[in-house]
């Protein structure tokens, strides 16, 4: 992921970002499996989950968010980077940025072995989505958090659960832990914590059209994000005995390391 924020530029396809993930890994590590297609959604694009057509070009200005793992002595990885393709997040991408990396930031720092039930850490980023889009004028002020997301408003902005089970397949099974149970982490656990903020135009008519939604919502406000895309971060995280930890710790997250990074080694 580093050597994608080092080769990035506006004008490559997104399809060019697939093909430096792979050759990266195939010249240095000779890796013959991915886990899974590679998603470089550009612009637009970011907002679609499973996106993995690859052929836009990018544009200055745009964000890229590209979710990619490969396949290593039969064990898979899941990780997700969102990027301002010039290298510079503007204002608005920012304080999007910003709210998902408190949602990844704080379920990580929340999850206890033994004690966290993993549905717990689900609604908890959540709520701090719906949060930091009240923040921000997306949603009314002064409306109750916990009634929206019983409402399902959540769904409106991040229609997926944090995350899943990585192992011997990208989504894998394991005893009775998932984010929709009520199972607790537990030494070897291995999940994906992949909070995300999009901005999907079905999505958002029907919430704008949904009674029971749309008296949160600024819809003028929302409607100034239409086309803008989308955010995630997706860490993989480890479950110990005592403690967790993110495989992708050491990786430029916040945006002031994202851009201090790609100003700084930039191939091109
Ligand atoms: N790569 C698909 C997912 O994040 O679940
Ligand atoms: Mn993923
Ligand atoms: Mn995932």
């Amino acid at each position: 992921h580093l050597e994608l924020m080092k080769s990035m530029k506006p004008g490559m396809y997104e399809r060019d970002m697939e093909n430096v993930f792979c050759q990266y890994l195939r010249n240095k590590y000779y890796t013959r499996f991915w886990a899974y297609n590679c998603i470089c959604g550009s612009g637009p694009n970011s907002a679609t989950l499973h996106y993995d057509v690859n052929n836009r070009k990018m544009k200055d200005g745009d964000l890229f968010l590209t979710d990619m793992g490969i396949r290593f002595l039969g064990y898979v990885s899941d990780i997700t980077i969102t990027i301002p393709v010039n290298g510079k997040f503007t204002q608005k991408q920012k304080e999007i940025y910003d709210i998902v990396l408190k949602a990844n930031r704080d379920c990580i720092a929340s999850m206890k072995p033994n004690i966290t039930r993993i549905q717990d850490l689900n609604v908890l980023s959540k709520k701090i989505i719906l949060q930091g889009l009240q923040d921000i004028g997306i949603i009314k002020a002064g409306m109750n958090i916990d009634e929206m997301y019983n409402a399902g408003l959540w769904r409106t902005f991040m229609p997926h659960s944090l995350g899943h089970l990585v192992g011997l397949d990208v989504h894998d099974v394991g005893r009775n832990v998932t984010y929709k149970s009520m199972g607790y982490l537990e030494d070897g656990t291995f999940i994906t914590v992949e909070p995300g903020i999009y901005f999907i135009d079905f999505m958002m008519d029907k919430a704008e059209t949904d009674l029971n939604l749309v008296k949160y919502l600024n819809v003028e406000k929302l409607e100034e994000y239409r086309g803008f895309g989308g955010v995630r971060i997706e860490d993989d995280v480890l479950v110990y005995e005592d403690h967790v930890e993110s495989l992708q710790k050491d990786l430029p997250r916040t945006t002031e390391e994202i851009e201090q990074f790609m100003a700084n080694n930039k191939y091109n």
